[in-house]
């Protein structure tokens, strides 16, 4: 499995696909993978001659120090498993300094509204951060199809929305929500969970499933104040918010409307680790 550790010997690497138009798939990561990763690499490895898995845990898109420096970091582990299910993957491992050259900092990106929504609101610059790496590997690795999961549905759509305003010439290509035997979404965090608050943290799906099932014959307020009422009764968790939002602007929904697609959003502290979570609710 080639690992490259800086930017200049990828690009030289990816010049003859580059030149000869073999498409390149893209799985950005920030390391720790999870079935929920490997899903994302299975699906560009089939669909892409060569696909460029990045692990990179990027330091402009945390808003808290303590979050980043306990953010798991298992590149010897990671090869493992992208070797043991990938024969068509490099690997991208780049240094900070390698990728910011000594700035270190995210540039202020305007996304149309969406970035001050939900997480945008909770994680402030959270989405410059994401938007200035993104765009940064979209540069180095210049992907045919780059690979995102839905659990982060909100940068999803900031990526899109990033890709249309630099007129990026990239597919991207959005991957269904990969949960444990629980329910429970994957995440790179849920390594830090103990046994018992993986257990409570199954109630987030399940509630999310509720109000999914209340959608059909509720309000968008109602079913928000069912779910924040029970959500508040629960002592091994702390609601940070829950939104019903429309899909594509991720306003809040105020009055349904029959030719919108609405989803639930939610992030919960458990134990101070922030797990984050979402469900379609009409389709
Ligand atoms: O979803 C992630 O792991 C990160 O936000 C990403 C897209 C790799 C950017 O650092």
């Amino acid at each position: 499995m080639l690992v490259f550790k800086t930017k200049s010997l990828l690009i030289n690497y990816l010049k003859s696909f580059l030149d000869l138009n073999k498409p390149v798939g893209f799985v950005p990561t920030m390391g720790a993978l999870h079935d929920g990763h490997l899903a994302l690499i299975k699906n560009s490895s089939k669909n892409n001659k060569l696909t460029v898995v990045s692990i990179f845990v990027n330091p402009t898109q945390f808003n808290n120090l303590e979050d980043l420096e306990k953010y798991p970091r298992t590149l010897e582990k990671d090869i493992e498993k992208i070797k043991n299910i990938c024969s068509n993957c490099i690997i991208f491992a780049p240094s900070v300094d390698d990728i910011y050259e000594g700035k270190t900092c995210a540039a202020s990106i305007e996304f149309d509204g969406i970035e001050f929504e939900m997480e945008g609101k909770h994680r402030p610059g959270h989405f410059d951060g994401v938007g200035t790496i993104v765009k940064k590997l979209f540069e180095i690795v210049k992907p045919t199809n780059a690979y995102f999961g839905e659990k982060d549905f909100q940068q999803l759509q900031i990526v899109k929305k990033l890709v249309l305003k630099n007129k990026i010439d990239v597919t991207v290509v959005g991957c269904p929500i990969y949960r444990e035997k629980s329910g429970l979404a994957m995440s790179s965090r849920n390594e830090r969970l103990s046994i018992e608050s993986k257990e409570s943290a199954a109630v987030i799906y399940k509630t999310l499933q509720i109000a999914k099932e209340k959608f059909g014959t509720k309000s968008a307020q109602e079913v928000s104040l069912w779910v924040i009422n029970s959500l508040n009764k629960n002592k091994d968790l702390k609601l940070e918010y829950f939104e019903i939002a429309d899909e594509n602007t991720l306003k809040t929904c105020v009055r349904k409307a029959k030719n919108k697609k609405y989803r639930a959003f939610i992030a919960v502290y458990i134990e101070n680790i922030r797990l984050i979570d979402n469900i379609s609710l009409n389709n």
